[in-house]
């Protein structure tokens, strides 16, 4: 499947990018603790130790980077959004970020013992560009991993959030489309691409995720501040929506309340494949 004709490219890039930029300091502060707690499964799956040359792209602010970096490999960080990239680089100055574009790596060939995307490839309107990229720039012998949101089915807090707005809001409002957020949440897929893409050794597993509040009238807000096609999303319901949307969200987060906090299960799926 190569990119989707409906789809306008560089307009759906440059919201996605603009998004990012924009929230990147709510997304360090809300999520990046969430999506880090992939970071381990991430790394073991490339076999990142002392010395191995890592590239963490669509890196957001650098947490991953940062946990690699604590095992010692040499890493680079890539990302596309200006302002991520600038908290990458004052949180974690011993690693080199780069401003670019996971669909054309500013990397020459055969580079890297490792490749890590951890929920970038959802935002990329060609990921086979993207994957063929990162293919490209890797040793022979190298990993390369990615990760996606699994559907709302196996996973509750997406559940929670596009139901609400599916049930008491609309979810095609007027924003560039992109591609479907959840196809690389199908083992199949991931599968698919990373063999048709030339990988070998291909596994698929899943990694549990859980996000975690004060209280459930957090959470609407957290997204609105913290995602770039989310966030827009349900500030573009009308009031009443938004009212409707943010009603259900609080009470559905209540189901999730242990000891005080919001604990809302999610998961990712871990795609890996080695460069023959
Ligand atoms: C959901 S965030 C994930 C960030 C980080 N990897 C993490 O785990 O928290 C997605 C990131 O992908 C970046 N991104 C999206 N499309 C990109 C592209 N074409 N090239 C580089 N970065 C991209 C965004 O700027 C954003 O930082």
């Amino acid at each position: 499947m190569m990119g989707d004709p409906a789809i306008d490219r560089e307009a759906f890039k440059e919201f996605e990018r603009e998004g990012f930029s924009r929230v990147a300091q709510g997304y360090d502060g809300a999520i990046a603790h969430v999506t880090s707690q992939a970071n381990e499964g991430i790394l073991d799956a490339v076999e990142t130790g002392s010395g191995s040359r890592l590239l963490d792209v669509a890196c957001g602010t650098g947490w991953l980077s940062a946990a690699a970096l604590k095992r010692q490999a040499i890493v680079t960080g890539l990302d596309y959004a200006e302002n991520m990239v600038v908290i990458g680089r004052s949180r974690f100055p011993q690693i080199e970020f780069h401003l670019g574009d996971a669909e054309n790596l500013p990397f020459e060939s055969n580079k890297f013992d490792a490749v890590v995307c951890n929920l970038g490839i959802l935002h990329f309107p060609e990921p086979e560009k993207a994957i063929a990229e990162s293919l490209r720039v890797l040793k022979s012998g190298g990993r390369y991993a990615f990760t996606c949101w699994t559907p709302p089915a196996r996973n509750p807090f997406m559940a929670l959030i596009l139901g609400a707005v599916q049930t008491y809001g609309i979810i095609d409002v007027d924003l560039p489309p992109g591609p479907p957020l959840f196809r690389f949440g199908d083992p199949d897929e991931c599968q698919k691409i990373l063999s048709a893409s030339g990988f070998t050794s291909v596994s698929v597993t899943e990694l549990p995720i859980t996000w975690t509040f004060s209280k459930s009238q957090d959470v609407m807000p957290t997204i609105i501040a913290s995602s770039a096609r989310l966030g827009p999303m349900l500030a573009m319901q009308t009031q009443e929506q938004s009212h409707d949307i943010e009603n259900a969200i609080i009470q559905g987060a209540k189901k999730y309340a242990t000891d005080n906090v919001i604990q809302i299960p999610a998961s990712v799926v871990l795609a890996v494949g080695r460069k023959p």
